[in-house]
């Protein structure tokens, strides 16, 4: 009898640690692995988030996002223009929690490689970027009938909706897992 109670106490005093910790990775989700915050914006996931990845605005700086909201009606060849209302209101969204604003690795790192004079409108051409994607062939990505291009984020990273672009949750379509 004294041994049961005594692993329900010890059954008891862990899943009060394990209940902590879960609720502190809720108030901080890149402990969870999430290098940018989520995207959970039901405006934004509606506008931005029907041609592509409702990218997530932790990967560019606010003035990346200015001149991105601000040429919609020409916007990569297609035309995504917005009522003003709705642009004014998601280009509060994206600054506020764009890289040099929000409190993640990710964005962190992005805000302190940029230099004060370049407005990249792409993801895909930020230096850390560059680097990161330098060994992936034309064959794995532009020729990739699954993938196409680099703005594709999705299509390798299973889970960048969660804002998570690990390692072992990469699979290129057609090439399988990545291993570095
Ligand atoms: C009508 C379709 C369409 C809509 C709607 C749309 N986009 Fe795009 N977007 C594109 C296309 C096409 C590209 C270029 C993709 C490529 O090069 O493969 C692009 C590229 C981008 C890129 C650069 C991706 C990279 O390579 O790093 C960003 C950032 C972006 N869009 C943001 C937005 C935002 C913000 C919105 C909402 C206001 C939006 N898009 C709505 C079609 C769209
Ligand atoms: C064709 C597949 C593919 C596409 C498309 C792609 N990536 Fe990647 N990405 C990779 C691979 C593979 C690596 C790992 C490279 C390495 O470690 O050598 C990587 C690495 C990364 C990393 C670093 C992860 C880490 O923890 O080291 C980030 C962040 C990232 N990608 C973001 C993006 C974003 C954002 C997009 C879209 C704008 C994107 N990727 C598009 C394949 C892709």
């Amino acid at each position: 009898m004294r041994k049961t109670i005594a692993l329900f106490m010890i059954v008891a005093t862990l899943s009060t640690f394990i209940g902590l910790a879960a609720a502190d990775d809720d108030h901080r989700p890149w402990r969870r692995g999430s290098e940018v915050a989520p995207v959970t914006d039901p405006v934004y996931l509606r506008e931005c988030g029907d041609c592509h990845l409702a990218y997530p605005p932790g990967l560019l700086p606010a003035r990346s996002w200015q001149a991105i909201m601000n040429g919609l009606e020409d916007h990569f060849g297609d035309n995504a223009a917005l009522d003003a209302t709705t642009q004014g209101q998601l280009l509060d969204y994206l600054t506020r929690n764009s890289a040099d604003h929000a409190d993640y690795p990710r964005s962190r790192k992005i805000a302190r490689q940029l230099t004060a004079g370049d407005t990249l409108l792409r993801i895909s051409e930020l230096p850390f970027f560059r680097s990161e994607h330098d060994e992936l062939t034309p064959a794995m990505v532009r020729d990739n009938p699954e993938v196409g291009s680099f703005s594709r984020c999705n299509a390798c990273h299973r889970r960048a909706e969660q804002g998570s672009f690990r390692e072992h949750e990469i699979d290129i379509p057609g090439y399988g897992r990545w291993e570095d």
